[in-house]
């Protein structure tokens, strides 16, 4: 009976999650990231996805029949590399398994933390670890991200094409919610308490939306008299990131400004092989990926930075409640950093292979 019971609580302790790789060098840093998980020990038990453009032209499926209903009913997390494909220019496979899985399993607060391991992977002079240590909070299931929209008289020189952006009060409070919620409840690396929620927009031009924003982030603030306020127009935005980064502390706004500020903000923290994102719906199963893309011009050449995706991977451990093992895989990156046990793009002269490697032997002497 005492066997039975401690069979019982290990197999539920153990996690299960979904590996997506999907196209181009998501082929190459996803391996490096299950090598890493598993060099750090967690308890967790993997199963491995074939979606992706192979699939898709083989045989036309992008996402198989009930696909979404078993990652949210059999899996507590997803690992997902990237999608996106020269063979298949229509991108059709990329909307309909990342931007689905975002949509069609409600995983409405994407997580972007933006951090510099090490001075030297920035591009703006003085800036030091202690400076660069803010998140994004980007809007996930809305805004121009809907597909909503069509075209009138195409291929004539009337053609009207329109695209709409869907802000609902739910999505707009939802998210503002989270990051004020996010702000409460989590440290900056250093250990001093996070204080600070700006909102972005652009609601001198978009009113409509801008105005729903506006109002909802002013009343979700009441419910949070310790938390500080800032409003920015991504414009400015935009501007200060580069100027100045310092001051950002917990960022919220919508789908697409938090794609675009997390890619100026990846470059902030050494390019893209260096960003880390969630994709989070408190209590369901959330999914995790890096920043970047499928970066067609170096796949299939072993050149591409795993640590996104391995930082990626240790953000996942984090969030299924193994802080141990996610604190043993930063550590272990911040130490390839610092020993330039790196890729090219920030300045070693390891193979995505290779990186990978030295990251996860680090991880499994810790
Ligand atoms: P990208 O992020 O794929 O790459 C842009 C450039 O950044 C690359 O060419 C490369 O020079 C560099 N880069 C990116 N990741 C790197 C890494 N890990 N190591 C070293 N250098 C890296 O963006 P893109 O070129 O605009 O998009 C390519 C394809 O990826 C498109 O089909 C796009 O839609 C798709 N995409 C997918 C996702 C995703 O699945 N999450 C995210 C972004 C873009
Ligand atoms: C990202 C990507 C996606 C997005 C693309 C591939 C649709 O750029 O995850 O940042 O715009 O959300
Ligand atoms: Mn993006």
């Amino acid at each position: 009976m005492a066997h039975a019971c401690a069979n019982v609580a290990s197999v539920s302790a153990t996690k299960h999650i979904a590996v997506i790789a999907g196209d181009g060098i998501g082929k190459e840093v996803i391996p490096q990231a299950v090598k890493v998980i598993e060099a750090a020990g967690a308890a967790v038990e993997l199963t491995t996805f074939d979606w992706g453009a192979d699939r898709y032209l083989a045989d036309k499926v992008t996402v198989p029949p009930d696909g979404f209903t078993i990652l949210a009913r059999d899996f507590d997390a997803i690992l997902v590399g990237a999608f996106g494909d020269p063979r298949v220019p229509s991108n059709i496979h990329a909307r309909e398994i990342l931007l689905g899985m975002r949509r069609e399993m409600d995983l409405y607060a994407n997580v972007r933390p933006v951090r510099l391991l090490d001075a030297s992977l920035c591009p703006l002079k003085g800036i030091e670890p202690k400076d660069l240590d803010f998140v994004v909070i980007r809007e996930n299931t809305e805004g121009v991200y809907g597909d909503l929209g069509g075209v009138f008289k195409q291929g004539t020189p009337d053609e009207v094409a329109i695209q709409e952006d869907i802000n609902t009060r739910k999505g707009v409070e939802r998210i503002i919610r989270y990051a004020f919620e996010y702000c409460a409840s989590n440290q900056k690396l250093d250990g001093s308490p996070r204080r600070r929620v700006l909102m972005c927009d652009k609601s001198n031009a978009m009113t409509h939306a801008g105005g729903l924003w506006q109002r909802t982030f002013k009343e979700v603030a009441k419910d949070h008299p310790r938390i500080e306020t800032q409003h920015m127009y991504v414009d400015a935005l935009c501007m200060q990131m580069v100027r100045d980064p310092r001051e950002f502390d917990v960022i919220v706004t919508n789908n697409m400004f938090g794609d675009i500020i997390t890619d100026l903000a990846a470059g902030l923290q050494g390019g893209l092989g260096m960003a880390a994102s969630g994709n989070l719906h408190p209590g369901k199963t959330s999914m995790f990926e890096p920043v970047h893309g499928s970066a067609p011009p170096i796949a299939g050449k072993n050149m591409a930075n795993p640590f996104g995706a391995i930082l990626t991977a240790a953000m996942m451990l984090a969030h299924l409640g193994t802080a141990g093992e996610a604190a043993k895989i930063e550590a272990a990156v911040l130490e390839a950093v610092r020993e330039k046990k790196t890729t090219a793009d920030i300045g070693g002269t390891l193979g995505t292979r290779e990186a990978g490697e030295w990251v996860a032997q680090r991880v499994s002497r810790r």
